[in-house]
């Protein structure tokens, strides 16, 4: 028994099937899809917005995993969760307001998360704990999937993980970028439970359910 859960980012998916894709992610079990949104502000990439999350909801059940990259959060918080977000992860570098945003997140109904970047201590998120029911760890910085695992953040996610502890606060640790059948295990050991990877699913050489299942065989 395992409460490990695979989001698989779609940022790597092909996108003339992007129906295809997500029913092979449900034929292997996975448990979330992970939607990267960026803006050309926070992170140098532009991805895709609202619309995709309507998409996706409209052809899965699967919870939607949404990882905000962009300034403004609050601006577009309201048309992710309308479109079926999920959890809504927002970045806590450029955000002066975070509690506002995460009070705005948990009103509307969805799970309030809170990612730092490869630069950002641990320590930034121990008030806010409270507030939030994840906490992603990047891995890469933030703007592309393909980049390759920072091994150092595992120690960022053990940090998490025990502050989180030391609260009494039941919190979901995810970790993403660069995560592979090589890299998920040390992840694991260190606290994270949600894993998310594109590369490694989407671009898998045997295909979407293999790339799952060894994300999964990993873990064991
Ligand atoms: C990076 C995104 C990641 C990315 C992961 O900005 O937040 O979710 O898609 O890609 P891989 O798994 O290829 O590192
Ligand atoms: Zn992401």
């Amino acid at each position: 028994m395992t409460n490990n859960i695979i989001s698989a980012s779609i940022l790597s998916a092909d996108f003339s099937a992007l129906g295809n894709a997500i029913s092979q992610c449900e034929a292997a079990n996975c448990e979330w899809i992970h939607i990267d949104v960026l803006d050309g502000h926070f992170a140098p990439n532009i991805s895709m917005g609202p619309f995709i999350v309507e998409t996706c909801h409209r052809i899965t059940r699967l919870p939607l995993d949404v990882h905000l990259m962009i300034d403004n959060p609050d601006t577009f918080i309201a048309a992710f969760i309308s479109a079926g977000a999920t959890n809504v992860t927002v970045h806590i570098e450029n955000n002066q307001n975070i509690m506002r945003t995460l009070q705005l997140i948990r009103s509307l109904g969805a799970h309030p998360s809170i990612a730092i970047n490869p630069g950002t201590p641990a320590s930034a998120i121990e008030s806010i704990m409270p507030f939030i029911d994840m906490a992603l760890v990047m891995s890469v910085s933030p703007g592309f999937s393909g980049q390759k695992f920072i091994p150092e953040m595992a120690q960022k996610i053990a940090a998490v993980k025990a502050m989180a502890e030391a609260q009494n606060h039941p919190l979901i640790v995810e970790v993403d970028g660069g995560i592979t059948a090589a890299t998920i295990k040390e992840c694991s050991l260190a606290g994270a439970t949600a894993f998310v990877a594109a590369t490694a699913i989407f671009k898998h050489p045997a295909g979407i359910q293999a790339g799952i299942s060894d994300l999964r065989n990993a873990l064991k």
